[in-house]
């Protein structure tokens, strides 16, 4: 048996939204353990107990799929949209169901990965391990070697400073940018605060894994390999 685990966490993790946002899920009478209404607070075994929302059922198959997608602006990072948006689970095969790992705003695009690999999608969130992701920001105005000293510092922003990072220009107004926290809206904040609103932002990288042959809305199966080279 595994360690029961708060529902919010488990769906959080699957691609629900924050914790937050699955609260109010659990509080609106919206999830369901083994068919019974789930209560805010409830704990569930991952292997043992059936999770649904809005009545379908969230479980994993046995079988592993990760898949990485090059998502194209105008698509949302979620398992399903109120507003019925189209999501990134729509780009993908249905079955076995998947969730998105990490999230891009709406109007980002490049790498995601999709998954049923609660383990993985874990490991590759969680702040301590750190992965690198690459993007390349188009933004207004050609950056200064002082805009790019604080970018590559630390820029204040309203949740903190962010940590040093990995920073280049190859053209005038397009910035390579290498992060590895995960804040909301990073990067955009970040260019933003040294006065250089980003027009466009693609993620490039993610770990070890590049792709720059998928078109925007292609995606593909990783190779195990590829999936080990993200865990280590
Ligand atoms: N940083 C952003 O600002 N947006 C993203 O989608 C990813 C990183």
């Amino acid at each position: 048996m595994s360690e029961p685990e708060r529902l919010q966490k488990v769906l959080a993790r699957v691609g629900f939204g924050s914790r937050r946002v699955c609260e109010d899920l659990i509080a609106d009478g919206r999830v369901q353990i083994n068919g019974a209404v789930a209560e805010l607070g409830a704990r569930i075994d991952w292997e043992r107990d059936r999770v649904a929302v809005d009545g379908v059922d969230i479980g994993v198959a046995p079988d592993l799929v990760h898949y990485v997608l090059n998502k194209p602006a105008g698509v949302v990072t979620t398992a399903s949209d109120p507003e019925g948006r189209p999501t990134v689970v729509g780009l993908v095969p249905a079955e076995p169901r998947v969730f998105p790992v990490g999230r891009l705003d709406i109007a980002t695009e490049g790498l995601l990965l999709l998954t049923n690999d609660g383990e993985l999608a874990n490991r590759l969130t969680h702040p301590s391990h750190g992965v690198e992701k690459e993007y390349l920001a188009h933004v207004e105005g050609t950056v200064d070697g002082g805009g790019l000293r604080t970018l590559r510092d630390g820029v204040e922003l309203e949740d903190g400073m962010t940590a040093p990072a990995k920073v280049s220009q190859p053209e005038p107004g397009v910035l390579r940018i290498t992060i590895h926290e995960g804040r909301n809206r990073q990067v955009r904040r970040m260019c933003e605060a040294v006065g250089h609103p980003v027009r466009r932002l693609v993620r490039v990288r993610i770990g070890a894994l590049r792709d720059a042959s998928l078109r925007p809305g292609e995606w593909r199966e990783l190779s195990s390999a590829e999936v080990r080279a993200l865990v280590e």
